[in-house]
């Protein structure tokens, strides 16, 4: 399995269409060239006014042709857009008139394209904030529906393929909710269910991991993971999980034959739940840097519709591997 390979060419096949909010950022628009030159989306969209991105195109030595540009301050749909933000935000004392200067930002903007159907997803963060992409996608795409809590995971592809998926794994949430609650732990591990179905294209096996295994600790933060355990429980998932598990009760047949003889998970687990931000994300860059593992993502999980969050260090390559991702998830 070659998950960059599998990706790019699912978006190929499914052809949907694509909106970059940070139009007037340099590597934003040569992965626009590259997604249209590849026919990774149907159309691919840049926000931000004509002369910017056109002034930033011929500094990077890009041409714009099939490449489509929307100046949110003066589209057609800015009345349309703005009464759609209003509607969404006037619990929170949100004004007409103010709706109409917020939705011109472009991270808003392409949260609402995706929410009204002119884009199947949008792709930004590589000069905003992870907080400042998720606030826009929480506020106008929203969470799935049954589910309350948006997060995020990453596809951590290491060499031995024992591991998971022909070695491939489900890292989750290593980038959104520094310290999740119980039922958020439960929504994350049943969005990364859905995101190694997506990803990994095999049944989610998951492990719902902490410090102790099925007691062997006493803790607040381990009774948060057994308590996520039963609420997961409660929902009856339609797929296999465990918890609470060591990580090497949940990998290592042997251990979890010690530590937790009969569990359903042995042997199997291809997605990890970590019990916080601070151990998901320590952990995917330690899988990553000692174990000489590929880490992809992170990928955000939860959204009623998909978007998606770039590292602001991210190259060009990455945005184009971000988009394709993203938009292999739509519908
Ligand atoms: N899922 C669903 N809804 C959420 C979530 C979530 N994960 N987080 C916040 N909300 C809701 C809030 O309830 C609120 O709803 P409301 O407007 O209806 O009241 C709204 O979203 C906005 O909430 P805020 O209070 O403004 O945002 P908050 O301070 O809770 O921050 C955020 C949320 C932005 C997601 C924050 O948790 C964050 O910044 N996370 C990113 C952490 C980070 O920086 N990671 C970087 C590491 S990335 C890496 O290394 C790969």
């Amino acid at each position: 399995m070659d998950f960059v390979k599998d990706m790019r060419a699912k978006a190929r096949s499914m052809q949907k269409r694509l909106v970059l909010p940070e139009g007037t950022e340099p590597r934003t628009v040569k992965a626009a060239r590259i997604l249209a030159d590849e026919s990774l989306a149907a159309s691919v969209v840049l926000l931000g006014k004509e002369s910017e991105i056109e002034a930033i195109a011929e500094q990077q030595g890009v041409h714009l042709e099939g490449i489509a540009i929307i100046n949110p301050h003066i589209d057609k749909e800015l009345d349309a857009y703005a009464h759609e933000y209003f509607e969404l935000r006037k619990h929170k004392g949100m004004t007409e008139e103010q709706a109409k200067i917020d939705i011109t930002d472009p991270l808003r903007w392409g949260s609402m394209m995706v929410r009204m159907g002119a884009a199947d997803v949008s792709v930004a963060g590589a000069e905003n904030t992870t907080g400042d992409v998720l606030r826009s996608g929480l506020a106008i795409i929203g969470t799935v529906p049954g589910l309350k809590t948006a997060s995020s995971c990453f596809v951590m592809q290491t060499a031995d393929p024992a591991w998971g998926k022909e070695g491939n794994l489900i890292f989750s949430d290593c980038a959104v909710i520094p310290d999740p609650t119980a039922e958020q732990l439960a929504d994350i591990a049943e969005s990364a269910a859905q995101s190694c179905r997506e990803f990994l294209g095999v049944e989610p096996v998951v492990a719902l991991m902490s410090f102790s295994t099925k007691g062997s600790a006493k803790h607040d933060d381990v009774t948060k993971v057994q308590t996520a355990v039963e609420i997961l429980k409660g929902r009856k998932p339609n797929f296999v999980f465990d918890g609470e598990l060591q990580a090497d009760a949940a990998l290592v047949p042997s251990v979890t034959d010690k530590k937790a003889p009969g569990s359903p998970v042995k042997g199997r687990v291809n997605t990890l739940i970590f019990p916080d931000l601070g151990a998901g994300n320590i952990g995917y860059k330690l899988v990553q840097r000692l174990g000489k593992a590929e880490a992809f993502g992170p990928f955000l999980q939860g959204f009623a519709k998909p978007i998606s969050d770039l590292s602001r260090g991210a190259s060009v390559d990455d945005i184009v591997t971000t988009a394709a991702v993203t938009l292999s998830r739509a519908k």
